[in-house]
C-alpha cells in the first residue's frame, strides 16, 4: 500500500471543465477526435445478458472495500459506469439517507439497474444517462465519486478522472478499481484461452481503451493532477468447482456473443477461432484444477 503527496504543480479543479482531453496536449492511448467534445471509443464488453449477469454478481464488500471505510451516512455518491447498479445500490446502502447517483452513457443497462433498485426497494438511487467526459454536475457537488471497472474502457482516462475530481468537493473523495489484463493468470494454461487475452486485448487497443489499466492507475491519477493517494490492490479469484463452471460458462458466452464476435471478425479474426475460444473456456471451466485469478488495482483519491 502506498500513500502519498505526490509535487504536482497546482490543481487541477478550476480548469477541469475547460479541458476535457486530459494532459494538455497529449491524447493518451494515442486517441483519436470522437465526436469533437471526447474521444469516441466504444465499451468492449457489450451489454449483452451474459455481461450484466456476471457484473450483477458484484458487491461493493468485494469490489470497493477501501472506499467502503470511508463512507458516511448522509453523503452524496456519484457511481460512474454502473452496469447493472449492484455496486451502486451497496455504495446507497451505505450512504444512506445521502443521495446516490449512478451515470451510464448509454441506455441499455439502465432498466436493468433501475429493476435492480425495485427489488432492494431502492427509492433514492437515481440512474441517469450521462458521460464521464461531460459530467452534467455542478463542481463539487458530491462527497464521493467511484468507478468501478470503467477506466480501463475509456481513451482518456485521465481526462475522466479529471472530470470526477471537478464535481468532487474539497476533501472528498474519488474512488476507481481496475483490473489488469496482462497480469491475469490461470491454470490449466489452455492455448486458445491465450489467445483468448491477446485478442481481448488487441480489440481493446483498437476501441482505443487500455485493457492492462491497473498498472496505470498511479500514473492516470498523476496526470489528472490527483496528488493524495492511497493505491491497493485485490483480486478476483476463481478456485473452486462452482466459482470455475460459472466464471468459464459466463465467459464462453461473452466470446460467443455479437459483441465479441463482430469485434474480432473486424480484426480478421475467422469465426472458427473465436469458437474455439468459446470451447476452451466451457473445457477450463469443467476442469478440477481450474483457477483463475484476476488483479485489480484500487485507487483513492483525496481531493485537493
Ligand atoms: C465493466 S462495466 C462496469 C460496470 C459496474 N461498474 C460494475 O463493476 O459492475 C463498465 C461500464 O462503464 C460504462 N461506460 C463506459 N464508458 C463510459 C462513459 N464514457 N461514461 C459513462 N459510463 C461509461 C459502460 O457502459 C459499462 O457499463
Amino acid at each position: 500500500m502506498t500513500f502519498e503527496h505526490a509535487s504536482t504543480p497546482g490543481s487541477e479543479k478550476g480548469v477541469a471543465g475547460q479541458r476535457p482531453h486530459g494532459v494538455a496536449g497529449q491524447r493518451p492511448h494515442g486517441a483519436q477526435p470522437g465526436n469533437g467534445k471526447h474521444p469516441d471509443n466504444r465499451y468492449t464488453h457489450g451489454h449483452e445478458k451474459a455481461v450484466l449477469a456476471s457484473h450483477a454478481q458484484r458487491t461493493a464488500q468485494t469490489c470497493a472495500a477501501p472506499l467502503l471505510t470511508h463512507l458516511r451516512p448522509g453523503m452524496r455518491l456519484l457511481d460512474v459506469g454502473f452496469g447493472p447498479g449492484t455496486i451502486t445500490l451497496d455504495l446507497a446502502q451505505a450512504v444512506a439517507p445521502g443521495e446516490v447517483i449512478g451515470i451510464e452513457n448509454t441506455e441499455q443497462p439502465i432498466a436493468t439497474a433501475r429493476r435492480n433498485a425495485r427489488e432492494r426497494a431502492d427509492t433514492r438511487t437515481s440512474f441517469l444517462h450521462a458521460d464521464v467526459m461531460d459530467l452534467p454536475f455542478e463542481n463539487d457537488s458530491f462527497d464521493v465519486v467511484h468507478a468501478h471497472q470503467v477506466l480501463q474502457h475509456l481513451a482518456d482516462p485521465a481526462g475522466a478522472l479529471r472530470q470526477m475530481a471537478r464535481v468532487c468537493r474539497p476533501g472528498g473523495l474519488v474512488a476507481v478499481r481496475d483490473a489488469d489484463y496482462a497480469a491475469m493468470s490461470w491454470y490449466p494454461e489452455l492455448p486458445a484461452l491465450r489467445r483468448w487475452r491477446s485478442l481481448y486485448r488487441e480489440i481493446a487497443h483498437a476501441n482505443q481503451a487500455e485493457p492492462d489499466a491497473g498498472r496505470h492507475l498511479r500514473s492516470w491519477a498523476h496526470a489528472a493532477g490527483l496528488t493524495e493517494l492511497t493505491i491497493t490492490s485485490s483480486n478476483f479469484c476463481y478456485a473452486t468447482t462452482p466459482e470455475c463452471a460459472a466464471w468459464g460458462e459466463s465467459q464462453a458466452r461473452r466470446v460467443d456473443g455479437e459483441a465479441f464476435r463482430s469485434q474480432a471478425s473486424r480484426l480478421g479474426v475467422e469465426e472458427a477461432a473465436v469458437t474455439a475460444i468459446v470451447d476452451a473456456w466451457r473445457a477450463w471451466g469443467s476442469s478440477p484444477d481450474a483457477f483463475f485469478l484476476i488483479p485489480n488495482t484500487e485507487l483513492l483519491a483525496r481531493v485537493a
